[in-house]
């Protein structure tokens, strides 16, 4: 996730705009930040990498001369962060300015056949092939917007993409596909952006521009483009009434709710993984003595459901295990056959690195991975994939999550593939569902909120509460339970539910909360059974069950309805969203601040 911006001011200069702009837009990444802008039939560009005012202290980011410009400020996907892979990148002779939030699926392919044709690469971006593609069709004689037009056709992705030329010096040509962009309408001036927040200071008039759509800025306004049938559309300004402090949040009331929401898209983006890096991380697992999953907190969680994963789909026995507790655990046992799989969001959790250490004084095989490309853990892993979830504010793990459960997903189905474990038929159905996920997830957030917003009023004042499921769904319990301790200050437990009539059920008494997760898979009968115990000593009894589920729905005070058709292994992804939403809403009926619970921090670099 990265954030993107242009300008074009009838009166002053456009780089101090720019600057402003893309510290309202630094939430979206702060790796590196760049400027372009034209003036006098040149092109002027400062960028570097590190956080905007480290950049602006060093290059100061105000003086550029000129009224026209973009500018960018990167979460690294493709390429470290360093200078040359900050955007805005630029063709061979330096007269066209690109930037990018998106990811470009085919872009290997399509720069090998480039560079063919004699184009000098400077970066390890996927960004920088589209200034190459429109310097070559701008020299077939085709005009910036008909270039830009010819060039998305050929990529693959999602974008939202500004350009400026020295050869048009009077207008930014930006298109959209699944990465957001916002055209903003002032009196004199108009801007594009990934995100109104970034012109709200100015304007607070907006128009949203749709997948498909190339957006002309220039003194007269804005010309939107439909790509496929190169038909004008015409789209009014609407109003937007948000307070600068909402705009941040994108008008969500916190970080932690808009994250929530921003699962539809941060699951898309896992479906975008370059092909070599899954490959090469599948065959690291193939050839594994023994495999370990290592992470802290939730993506501890993350690891469990993997294990269940990698056994179910690609007959792998993985051992899942508490970063702080492998050294005492395995430390002395593991050796040159052993792979550590770790899982970090920040890469940088003290815990997780110290297992690292460990094992690779041992000559053990650490793969990685984490949500922040430069992170410690993506210098010491031996390969790293990055699970491109955009910055993540709010203490409480949520979109990383589900993207972990997306990506884990997908080794444990290339690895099915590559040792011959599962059918042809199975594979295509998985792939088949795994790109439904985003959907599945997007409705559901949309049909359970005010269900859960009530159920958190009812039981706000509940002491203590219990999560259970069974398999893969043991992990979904851990994981809803961790989210309600940590932000509501809510006593909970959770357990296989197999394991609560070994012990915890003596707690239960008539009201106790009890809450099941229950997908219709191998283990939905046997949680009935559960479900009974707990009813008869008077438990509260809350499933989350798949639609339809007549019986489970006559068995409970309370039920939570998730439409799926999903197979079991990707059922934690969207049977977590209730509970993620259920951990919020109770800290707000608790009056507890879900972005910033107290004694935690989001990254934990102490031991
Ligand atoms: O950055 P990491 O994934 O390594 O962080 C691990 C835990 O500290 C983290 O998941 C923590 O449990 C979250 N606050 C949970 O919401």
């Amino acid at each position: 996730m990265c954030g993107i911006f242009g300008c074009i001011l009838k009166n002053g200069e456009a780089a101090p705009t720019i600057h402003g702009a893309l510290k309202r837009l630094e939430y979206r990444g702060y790796d590196s930040v760049g400027t372009a802008t034209l003036h006098k039939n040149k092109l002027f560009i400062k960028k570097d990498n590190g956080k905007i005012d480290e950049v602006h202290a060093l290059h100061d980011l105000d003086n550029l001369p000129g009224r026209i410009g973009v500018g960018h400020t990167r979460w690294a996907t493709h390429g470290a962060p360093y200078q040359e892979n900050a955007h805005p990148h630029t063709d061979c002779e330096n007269q066209i300015a690109a930037v990018h939030n998106g990811i470009i699926e085919n872009f290997a392919e399509l720069k090998m056949e480039l560079e063919e044709r004699g184009h000098v690469f400077r970066s390890k971006t996927d960004t920088e092939i589209i200034p190459h593609f429109i310097e070559e069709e701008m020299k077939e004689g085709l005009t910036l917007v008909e270039a830009l037009r010819e060039t998305v056709k050929q990529l693959d992705g999602s974008y939202a993409i500004a350009v400026v030329s020295v050869k048009e010096p009077d207008k930014i040509v930006c298109v959209r596909k699944e990465s957001p962009l916002v055209v903003g309408i002032a009196d004199n001036d108009v801007y594009c952006a990934s995100d109104i927040p970034a012109f709200l200071p100015m304007t607070n008039r907006y128009v949203i521009v749709q997948d498909g759509e190339i957006v002309v800025l220039n003194d007269e306004g804005y010309e939107i483009w439909n790509i496929l049938d190169w038909k004008q559309v015409t789209r009014n300004p609407e109003i937007v009434d948000w307070s600068p402090k909402m705009a941040e949040k994108q008008g969500y009331p916190h970080f932690m709710l808009k994250e929530i929401n921003e699962q539809p898209l941060s699951l898309r983006n896992t479906l975008r993984l370059q092909d070599q890096y899954l490959d090469l991380m599948t065959t690291f697992l193939d050839r594994a003595g023994e495999v370990f999953l290592v992470a802290c907190g939730t993506s501890y969680h993350a690891c469990l459901a993997a294990s269940y994963m990698f056994s179910k789909l690609a007959l792998l026995a993985t051992h899942p295990v508490i970063a702080s507790e492998f050294v005492e655990q395995h430390g002395k046992s593991v050796n040159i056959d052993s792979t550590l799989l770790v899982v970090s969001q920040s890469g940088e959790t003290a815990d997780t690195l110290a297992t690292v250490d460990g094992a690779k004084l041992r000559a053990a095989t650490v793969l990685a991975l984490t949500n922040v490309v430069g992170s410690t853990l993506t210098r010491v892993a031996r390969v790293y994939i990055c699970q491109q979830s955009g910055p993540e504010v709010g203490v409480a793990a949520t979109k990383t999550f589900t993207s972990q459960l997306s990506v884990l997903s997908q080794l444990a189905l290339r690895l099915a593939k590559m040792r011959g474990k599962i059918s042809h038929v199975e594979i295509e159905n998985l792939e088949e569902k795994l790109e439904q996920i985003p959907d599945i997830v997007e409705k559901n957030i949309q049909t359970q909120k005010e269900k859960v917003k009530q159920l958190a009023k009812k039981y706000r004042d509940k002491q203590c509460f219990f999560f259970l499921g069974r398999g893969i769904s043991s992990a979904v319990a851990l994981e809803g339970k961790l989210k309600l301790m940590e932000i509501a200050y809510a006593p909970s437990l959770a357990y296989p539910a197999g394991e609560s009539k070994h012990g915890p059920i003596s707690l239960i008494e008539p009201g106790f909360p009890v809450i099941f997760i229950c997908p219709k898979d191998d283990t939905h009968k046997t949680i009935v059974g559960n479900i009974m115990e707990m009813k008869a000593r008077g438990a509260s009894i809350i499933v989350v069950i798949e639609k339809g589920d007549e019986e489970l729905k006559s068995l409970a005070d309370e039920y939570i309805e998730i439409e799926t058709g999903l197979p079991e292994v990707l059922s934690p992804i969207p049977f977590v969203i209730p509970l993620q939403l259920f951990a919020y809403y109770m800290a707000i009926e608790r009056k507890c601040d879900p972005d910033m619970p107290r004694n935690l921090a989001k990254s934990v670099t102490v031991r």
